[in-house]
């Protein structure tokens, strides 16, 4: 099972605000989202979740609070306590993928451990205080897989 990070940041690190708030809306970065996550378990924090609201269709919403009285009013979606419950819930399933999708708390510590990371860079900066981990570059492989007027996507696959 590959675990992978899709993630946008500003030109500036920025990927969101402190308020939950995100930094901009790219109808086609989102449709991006959509297309690659589609089918697939995505696992998020708790804030990153209030902050959408409802689940994301069409894949299985696991959310990760260390509240172990945090409640949902969504049938479909599943809590777990830790980062790693999350990704032995989804194992159990036998998917062939699973994306880590934010915030930032969650990158911070699945930066450290995933096999391969959806990036995608906007081409302007933006305002906000929270912020993607430091990317050390020579721990990937890095391949560009789209080109945008607004944004670029790549691919950064863990070299072993
Ligand atoms: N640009 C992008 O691609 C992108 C993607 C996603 C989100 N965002 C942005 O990111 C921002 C939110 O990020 P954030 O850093 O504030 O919050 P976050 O990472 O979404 O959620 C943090 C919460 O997750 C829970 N958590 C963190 N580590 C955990 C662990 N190891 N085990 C169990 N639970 C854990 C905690 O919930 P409890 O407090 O309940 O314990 C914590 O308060 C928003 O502005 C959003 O728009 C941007």
């Amino acid at each position: 099972m590959i675990i992978s990070i899709i993630v946008a940041i500003a030109k500036n690190g920025v990927i969101g605000k402190a308020s939950g708030e995100m930094s901009w809306h790219v109808k086609e970065e989102f449709q991006h989202f959509k297309d690659t996550t589609l089918g697939y378990p995505i696992i998020m924090g708790r804030k990153t979740f209030e902050t959408l609201g409802k689940p994301l269709k069409g894949r299985l919403n696991i959310v990760v609070s260390k509240n172990k009285y945090y409640k949902i009013p969504f049938n479909d979606v599943v809590v777990k306590l830790s980062i790693e419950d999350a990704i032995d819930h989804c194992k159990a399933l036998g998917p062939e993928k699973i994306f880590i999708i934010g915030g930032g708390e969650i990158y911070k510590q699945a930066i450290t451990f995933v096999d391969e990371m959806i990036i995608t860079f906007m081409k302007f900066e933006a305002e906000g205080d929270v912020k993607f981990p430091a990317i050390i570059d020579n721990e990937w492989k890095i391949e560009k897989i789209k080109d945008h007027e607004l944004f670029e996507i790549y691919r950064y696959v863990r070299r072993n």
